[in-house]
């Protein structure tokens, strides 16, 4: 029996990533280390270019497009640039969120929320991640198949007195993921959704105190709080040959953040 370890294989996988923050940055560094192929869109282009330039830097190719989630247009734009550059698409993630306090400081109880706020939510979060499914999906079937990783949140299950439309899309996120497992799964597309905790990105580091850190640690059983690293090895076990046998499941990677003290 061979010994020998080995990074996830992604190598000559071409993966869109629909979504450019924090989080798909390190995802993207680490699939570019494995030699994968990246088209990646976001709403803030500069974002985009950050992570595709993380990934070139490890020695991936990465393309960086600017995209709104939001709108079926963009999304095909961005899944074209996929196909135009590379020709096939294995691999779509979808992370994006609109997670600014001008947004999410607004998303607060089932009485009180503007219905904008809502609505926006419902259109960025949730309705974005069909849009992007629905675009990549013909192609992955063309290819043979592929694997769908759909970020959600531990705010699905904790069940928090605010951010009400953000639990509700990312709630509704985890049905489209098995919606997409049992719909295509025999035809070799994976759907799985992984869901963090209290991950500490770049943006937060530099926006949080020592005590808000502490009280954020004294909330989970365990030693530190997450690195965007501990949820990129997740997305790439689930986006490589390693998790061709995880199928329709919403995974946590939170330290621990549903188990009672
Ligand atoms: N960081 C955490 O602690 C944490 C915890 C639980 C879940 N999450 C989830 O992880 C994902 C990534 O989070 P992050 O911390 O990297 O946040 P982030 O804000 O750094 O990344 C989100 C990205 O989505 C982009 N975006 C917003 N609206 C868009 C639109 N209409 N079209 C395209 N892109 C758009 C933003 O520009 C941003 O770059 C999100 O889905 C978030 O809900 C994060």
């Amino acid at each position: 029996m061979s010994t020998q370890t080995h990074e996830h294989d992604v190598h000559d996988r071409v993966i869109v990533l629909a979504g450019a923050g924090g989080l798909a940055a390190a995802t993207a560094a680490r699939l570019g280390a494995g030699g994968a192929k990246l088209v990646i869109g976001d709403l803030s282009i500069d974002a985009a270019e950050a992570a595709a330039d993380a990934a070139r830097a490890n020695g991936g190719e990465a393309r960086a497009v600017q995209l709104d989630i939001s709108d079926q247009a963009s999304v095909n734009a961005l899944i074209a640039s996929a196909m135009s550059e590379f020709g096939r698409i294995d691999g779509l993630l979808n992370i994006a969120a609109d997670i600014r306090p001008q947004n999410l400081g607004r998303d607060s109880d089932a009485v009180d929320i503007p219905l904008e706020v809502w609505q926006h939510t419902i259109d960025v979060n949730l309705t974005g991640y069909l849009l992007t499914t629905r675009a990549a999906i013909p192609h992955m079937l063309a290819g043979g198949g592929g694997s769908i990783v759909n970020i959600i949140s531990g705010a699905v299950y904790i069940g928090e007195p605010v951010r009400l439309a953000y639990a509700v899309t990312k709630a509704g996120i985890t049905a489209l993921t098995r919606h997409i497992a049992s719909r295509w799964g025999s035809e070799g597309i994976r759907a799985n959704s992984l869901a963090p905790g209290g991950v500490l990105t770049k943006a937060m580091m530099a926006n949080i105190t020592q005590e808000q850190r502490d009280a954020s640690l004294a909330t989970i059983p365990n030693t530190r709080l997450g690195k965007p690293d501990d949820i990129a090895a997740m997305a790439i076990h689930l986006l490589s040959e390693d998790g061709a046998w995880i199928q329709g499941q919403s995974i946590s990677v939170d330290g621990g953040l549903t188990m009672r003290p």
